[in-house]
């Protein structure tokens, strides 16, 4: 089958040759948001008049030998059924952490992507609310080199993504001028600043300077999983006591807001978050990184990255790490004892359809990292227009009145019904007959699907399906769907 280069093979270039070649539409952009999920966006940013021989010569410069014109075309077809993003630009996105206004939910986390005066000044003038600065604190940082590595889907994106990195390493007054000159030049900007001390009389003179530098909240690294100096970062996340002591002591030096920022390597993060609350937090940060080994290279037998042949455990991040993320969240917001903190979450947040999902699960504000290290800054178009496009679509007029709306869909293990099944319904014009339902269902499943080796076509047997869906998750041509809910009674009888 000779692979098509649509869309999805598009390397996102920087100043992409194919929109410099075209003067009628930005390809590259329209490309971009498809990528990232947000189809009514490409379609809108298509104009109306789209004609496919202006893209002509935007094919031929294009490095990746993406089929433009196909891509542009079929968006073209589709659009008459991409309705309701009317009234979409008039969405107001606009939110709060504890009472500090934020233009849109989106943040920079704390990292390498906001470290510096010019890259958080950039953020900014393309759309970020805020940003939590790169985390300042009094200890002399050495970094390794390299100090990355990724794990990869097929299609070469990262999926997942190994930091062995630890703190800022300018010096703090340096990273408090930042903050000085960020307020001045962008006062409705929201800058949070990130903090770690050794003891009490750090964590409460860091909190005291970078107040008065500007911050408008501060958020508490206990979680660090990559610190050379033993007992602090995630050591401190993964001990209550710790946490509500430097908690308190960062509430000595300041009156701002104050975050505490989790760990997720940690059983039930609810109990350090009680604490930090016990301390005086206004909400809670979540998830730092997971510890570790994204691979061992199987010729050096080094694991990556290899710092002069040996490496270490390292804070683990990027799509990989969303579904525990938002496992996390859920904990955190279901958390009676947690009522009415921010929340604060990130972990593998790419898309804007991320960022609904983090919301419906508790989460105030966004903050992202690896898709900003990967992708640049410019992701925040498709995470703006596409929520936007969302709440439009909707009706829903402001972001708080989506937070936590999914949580009561996570129930306890004994609370789910488990009286019914639903059955897979196979669509014969869509199947292209490959067996890897019939291939999945015999050596993962129930043996319920039959396979006609001549005809290759597939048939279910009702009688020995359990209705767990394996099929049309493994199916690559979406031609499995699910039949109405029966009752297992009727099924049996
Ligand atoms: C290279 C790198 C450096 C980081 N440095 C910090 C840091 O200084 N302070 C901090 O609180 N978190 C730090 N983090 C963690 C991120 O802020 C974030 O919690 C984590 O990466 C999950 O979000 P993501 O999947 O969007 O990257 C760092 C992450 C990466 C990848």
């Amino acid at each position: 089958m000779k692979q098509r280069k649509t869309y999805g093979s598009c390397i996102l270039c920087h100043d992409a040759p194919c929109s410099r070649a075209c003067t009628k539409c930005d390809p590259a952009r329209i490309l971009r948001a498809l990528r990232f999920d947000n189809v009514e966006e490409a379609a809108r940013l298509l104009p109306e008049d789209y004609d496919p021989s202006w893209v002509k010569e935007a094919q031929e410069v294009c490095p990746a030998g993406v089929e433009i014109a196909r891509a542009l075309d079929e968006l073209n077809e589709q659009r008459v059924y991409l309705e309701g993003t009317e009234g979409a630009d008039q969405v107001d996105l606009s939110c709060d952490i504890c009472g500090v206004k934020l233009e849109n939910p989106f943040l920079l986390s704390s990292s390498v992507v906001a470290s510096n005066y010019e890259m958080c000044a950039r953020a900014f003038e393309m759309g970020w609310a805020g940003v939590a600065f790169k985390t300042v604190c009094l200890m002399d940082i050495h970094e390794a080199s390299p100090r990355f590595s990724t794990v990869r889907s097929a299609e070469g994106d990262w999926y997942g993504f190994k930091n062995i990195e630890q703190l800022s390493d300018h010096s703090l007054e340096e990273n408090l001028e930042c903050f000085r000159e960020l307020k001045k030049n962008y006062p409705t900007k929201v800058i949070v600043a990130s903090i770690m001390g050794r003891n009490e009389e750090e964590w409460e003179y860091l909190a005291r300077k970078v107040t008065e530098a500007g911050a408008d909240v501060i958020e508490c690294n206990f979680s660090c999983p990559n610190m050379e100096e033993h007992g602090t970062g995630s050591d401190v996340g993964q001990d209550p006591e710790t946490v509500r002591r430097y908690t308190e002591a960062t509430r000595r030096g300041t009156r701002i807001p104050i975050l505490a920022k989790m760990t997720p390597n940690i059983t039930d993060i609810t109990v350090p978050a009680e604490a930090a609350r016990l301390g005086g937090a206004d909400g809670i940060a979540a998830i730092n990184t997971i510890k570790s080994i994204t691979g061992v290279n199987i010729d050096t037998l080094v694991g990556y990255p290899s710092v002069h042949g040996k490496t270490m455990v390292g804070g683990y991040s990027g799509r990989a790490v969303k579904p525990i993320a938002l496992r996390f969240i859920s904990d955190l917001a279901g958390a009676k004892s947690l009522k009415g903190l921010h929340i604060s979450g990130m972990g593998g947040i790419v898309t804007w359809r991320d960022a609904v999902e983090f919301i419906l699960m508790g989460s105030g504000s966004l903050q992202i990292t690896t898709s900003v290290m990967e992708y640049g800054y410019r992701i925040i178009d498709d995470l703006l227009s596409g929520l936007k496009i969302y709440m439009a679509q909707r009706n829903y007029h402001s972001v708080s009145e989506l937070i936590g709306c999914g949580l009561d869909s996570v129930v306890d293990n004994d609370m789910l019904e488990r009286d019914t099944v639903v059955f897979p319904v196979f669509n014969k014009d869509k199947c292209v007959g490959c067996g890897r339902c019939f291939l999945s269902c015999r050596d993962g499943g129930h043996q319920a699907i039959v396979f006609d080796e001549e005809t290759r076509t597939v048939r279910l047997n009702g009688r020995k399906c359990v209705g767990c869906q394996l099929c049309s998750l493994v199916c690559p041509a979406g031609a499995i769907t699910q039949s109405r809910r029966i009752s297992r009674k009727k099924k049996e009888a």
